[in-house]
C-alpha cells in the first residue's frame, strides 16, 4: 500500500484537479466526462475551490502519493434550505492505484467529514449499474440501492442503466 497524504485543496491545486480530471476521463467509461472533457478550466477550478471552502457542506478531498494527485473525492450540496442536508458524492482514482485501498479511504474520510459539518444527514450518487467494483465499494460503507434510472447514459450507441444509492448519516 502507497503512502498516501490526504487533505483539502488549496487555489494552488487548481492546475493539478484539473490535469487529473482530464486524464482520469480517458481513463474509464464510468464518469460523465470523457478524455480532456472535464468542463473546469483552471481560473473555473480556482472558483470552485474557494466556493467550496465557503460551504460547510461541500467538500473535495486530494489523494496524493509524492506530490501526485491519484485520487479525488468530492461532495457538492446546494445551499437551499430544503436539500442542504443531501450531499453529492464523486470519486475517481488513477487506473495504476486501483485496488489499492485509496478509494475506500477517500470514501471513509468523506463521510466522516459529513458527519462532523453539522449539516449533512445524507449522502448521494449514481453510478452505472455495470460498474462492479463502485457499487461493491460503496455498499461495503452502508449504501443502498434506492432506483434504477434506466438508460440513462448513452456510450458508443449503447444505453446503460444508473442506480441511484444513499447513505443516511446518524447525527
Ligand atoms: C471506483 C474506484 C473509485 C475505487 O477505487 P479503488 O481505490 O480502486 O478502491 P479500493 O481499492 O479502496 O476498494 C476496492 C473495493 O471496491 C470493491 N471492488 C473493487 N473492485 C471490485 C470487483 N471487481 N468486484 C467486487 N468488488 C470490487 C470492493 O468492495 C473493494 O473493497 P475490498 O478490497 O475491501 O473488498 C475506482 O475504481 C475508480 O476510480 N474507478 C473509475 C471511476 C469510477 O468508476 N468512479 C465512480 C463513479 S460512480
Amino acid at each position: 500500500m502507497p503512502e498516501i497524504i490526504f487533505r483539502q485543496p488549496t487555489i494552488d491545486d487548481a492546475q493539478a484537479i484539473v490535469d487529473f480530471y482530464n486524464i482520469v476521463g480517458g481513463e474509464t467509461t464510468f464518469l460523465s466526462f470523457e478524455q480532456d472533457e472535464y468542463p473546469l478550466n483552471v481560473e473555473d477550478q480556482v472558483q470552485s475551490i474557494k466556493a467550496v471552502a465557503e460551504q460547510k457542506n461541500s467538500v473535495m478531498i486530494l489523494a496524493f502519493e509524492n506530490d501526485e494527485i491519484v485520487g479525488i473525492g468530492t461532495i457538492n450540496s446546494s445551499n437551499k434550505i430544503k436539500s442542504r442536508h443531501s450531499g453529492e458524492l464523486g470519486i475517481v482514482v488513477k487506473k495504476m492505484y486501483h485496488g489499492k485501498g485509496i478509494g475506500s479511504q477517500i470514501i471513509q474520510q468523506l463521510i466522516e467529514w459529513a458527519k462532523s459539518n453539522g449539516i449533512t444527514t445524507r449522502i448521494q450518487l449514481d453510478t452505472r449499474c455495470d460498474n462492479i467494483g463502485a457499487v461493491e465499494l460503496y455498499k461495503k460503507f452502508g449504501f443502498e440501492i434506492e432506483g434504477c434510472l434506466k438508460n440513462s447514459t448513452l456510450l458508443n450507441g449503447e444505453y446503460y442503466d444508473l442506480y441511484v444509492m444513499g447513505l443516511l448519516l446518524d447525527k
